[in-house]
């Protein structure tokens, strides 16, 4: 950028962030970056939380090489779980004059905010697999996660329907884990209330983090001298936090674990013998669909939904897509089937002669 130039949007950002005049960011972005064919480029920008689990590497991955074949920019932060800095970045894209600001929350009460200063410029606000509460969401982009919680009640309580239960959830802060568990409960419940399962410990995990679930899942072995019969993880990363616990006490492999996003790790672990299942959320449909709405609410075209989610304060409009549950049996028809993961790395600790035939 020569020193005018730079000059011209220095002045643009201090006076978009005084509120002076809109768009003055917009410019910014045609004037750099204006297509050949004259027509102003769509830009797309994406506040994450993390990057920490693998599922949201391949979100980043696939979001940038769907936004280059369809011909838009896209701008991705991630906050690394800091809401401060999640607000900063979010405001710094709204800054550059964004058309849509797509939002992955750490926390979904404090991305609330984000919602209004991008609203205060203008831009529609999409949130991207989690929620944000309390806030005019324009539109959210997700999958069934009640659902996801109920194909882990369903699949354990098929293989034991009674015994010690123990669930591991994910970060408090992130609604999803509230709609995870709420569908594992909803499956449980009957069981619970006609004393064939007891729920004999359960918490959340800080942050999504694996080593929370492991103090979590030692702290239920010795409150019931390890006679645990079932653990219900939200995700992979708890599911591996709760397995290392159980290994510790030689259980590893003996008591079914759930888990969810279809991880290598966790696949490994399912073909295995470590974890029973996951529930696999194609990331792809995901962050295709998500981007594909965005650009419509660019263009101010429709936009179609599915379904709307209450968040305290509208029902939301969402287009939420389906979970699958994969378990050693259909591992080849769906993860390896869609290239999600490749056989050689799924099977990659099983002999030879025992693996699928491909
Ligand atoms: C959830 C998400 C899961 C999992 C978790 C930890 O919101 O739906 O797929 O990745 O966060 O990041």
């Amino acid at each position: 950028m020569n020193m005018k130039k730079r000059i011209i949007s220095l002045v643009c950002i201090a006076a978009l962030s005084l509120g002076l005049f809109a768009g003055c960011g917009k410019k910014q972005e045609a004037t750099t970056e204006a297509p050949a064919d004259g027509k102003k480029e769509i830009v797309i920008g994406f506040s994450m939380d993390t990057l920490k689990e693998e599922r949201w590497q391949k979100d980043r991955d696939i979001l940038m090489a769907r936004a280059q074949e369809k011909g838009v920019k896209i701008l991705i932060q991630a906050a690394n779980g800091d809401d401060n800095k999640q607000i900063a970045q979010a405001e710094n894209m709204i800054s550059q004059g964004v058309d849509v600001l797509m939002v992955a929350p750490h926390n979904a009460e404090v991305a609330a905010t984000i919602v209004e200063s991008a609203h205060a410029e203008g831009i529609p606000v999409l949130s991207y697999d989690r929620l944000i509460k309390n806030a005019d969401v324009d539109l959210y982009v997700s999958f069934d996660n009640e659902k996801v919680g109920n194909l882990q009640g369903e699949y354990v309580t098929k293989m034991n329907p009674k015994g010690n239960y123990v669930y591991i959830g994910g970060a408090p802060t992130d609604n999803n884990a509230h709609l995870f568990k709420k569908g594992a409960m909803d499956v449980l419940k009957p069981f619970i209330d006609n004393g064939d399962i007891n729920l004999v410990y359960e918490q959340m995990s800080k942050d999504w983090q694996p080593s929370e679930a492991q103090k979590h899942m030692e702290n239920a072995l010795t409150a019931n001298k390890n006679k645990v019969d079932v653990v219900i993880c939200a995700n992979d990363g708890t599911a591996g936090g709760a397995i290392s616990a159980l290994a510790e006490q030689q259980l590893s492999g003996k008591v079914p674990v759930t888990g969810q996003d279809a991880e290598l790790a966790a696949c490994q672990r399912i073909v295995e013998g470590q974890q029973v299942m996951t529930v696999y959320k194609p990331i792809p449909k995901l962050a295709e669909t998500a981007l594909d709405l965005a650009i419509k609410m660019a263009k101010k075209e429709e936009v179609k939904t599915n379904s709307t989610v209450a968040n305290g304060k509208i029902d939301v409009l969402s287009y939420l897509l389906e979970p699958v549950v994969v378990d050693k049996d259909n591992m080849m028809d769906t993860i390896i089937k869609d290239g999600y993961h490749p056989f050689e790395e799924v099977y990659k600790n099983i002999p030879e002669d025992e693996r699928p035939a491909k």
